[in-house]
């Protein structure tokens, strides 16, 4: 497996004998944590809207990949469903899949476009915690990973409908955190600053990514665009023995951005 940006001795064991399930595993930030997480010794599966249904796991970059519409209630009961039965539990829950919005004036966004941020966004975060708290809690070290954003602290102009839905993701990360603390279930959440992967383009009226990558990056103090492997860093950290009584937290991964 090649990793980069990471050297390959940096954590192979931080995450032996784990579980893990990263939605949106296919691409971008959800790939880079699939990715190091099975590099750091976890049993990987990855679900995303992205692959083929069916009965048996599909061929997917990295670990076992299921079909699942994280928005779905049913398709998230089918999801679990199915990883019960593969018998390995699950100890680690990454929700990271999502969906941008490209700049929109608020008289003209509509109310499916509104919804379908809300729902892929945050409903998601409720539904995959609900169907997947019992393995979680069986797990007596569980650990819940909620890929939030800087712009649900920092909102911006022609982004409501992702910055409201990312100040809920931050929100339903805190209230979880309090009301799972006692099944020894942490819940935390990343905020990365703009990353470089498909979905900046979502944000650029389908612009190239290497076209707006510099514009990006000229916003951060740091000069850099955050890459998907900087963001898994944080939640290797966050799903790891390191954070053991680290819970409700949000970290910004965002070069310092949002200060
Ligand atoms: N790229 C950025 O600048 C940036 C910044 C802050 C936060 N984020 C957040 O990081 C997360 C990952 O984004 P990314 O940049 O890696 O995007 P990406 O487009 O590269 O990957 C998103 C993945 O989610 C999957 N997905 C979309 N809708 C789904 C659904 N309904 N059910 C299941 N899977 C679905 C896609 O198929 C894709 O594989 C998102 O939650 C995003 O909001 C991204």
């Amino acid at each position: 497996m090649t990793l980069p940006d990471f050297p390959a001795h940096l954590t192979p064991t931080l995450l032996q004998g784990r579980t893990a399930l990263v939605s949106g595993g296919v691409s971008g930030i959800g790939l880079a944590i699939a990715q190091l997480f099975e590099a750091s010794g976890a049993k990987v599966v990855v679900a995303d809207i992205s692959l083929l249904g069916g009965e048996a796991p599909q061929s997917c970059p990295v670990g076992s990949g299921w079909h699942c519409d994280v928005s779905d209630e049913a398709s998230v009961a089918d999801l679990a469903k199915s990883v019960a039965k593969t018998g390995n539990g699950l100890d680690i829950l990454v929700n990271c899949a999502g969906v941008p919005q490209s700049s929109t004036a608020i008289e003209t966004m509509t109310v499916e476009a509104w919804d379908r941020i809300m729902n892929v966004n945050v409903r998601s975060l409720f539904l995959m915690t609900k169907h997947f708290l019992a393995p979680l809690k069986a797990s007596g070290n569980g650990a819940i990973i909620n890929i939030c954003s800087t712009v649900g602290v920092r909102p911006k102009a022609g982004l409501a409908a992702y910055s409201a839905s990312k100040a809920a993701a931050i929100a339903t990360t805190q209230a979880l955190a309090l009301e799972l603390a006692k099944d020894r279930v942490r819940v935390n959440g990343i905020n990365p600053g703009a990353t470089e992967t498909p979905m900046l383009s979502g944000f650029s009226h389908g612009r190239e990514v290497q076209e707006v990558v510099g514009s990006f990056a000229s916003q951060i103090p740091m000069g850099e665009i955050i890459r998907p492997s900087d963001v898994a860093g944080a939640a290797l950290y966050l799903a790891s023995d390191l954070a053991r009584l680290v819970t409700g937290v949000t970290i910004n991964v965002d070069g310092g951005r949002t200060v």
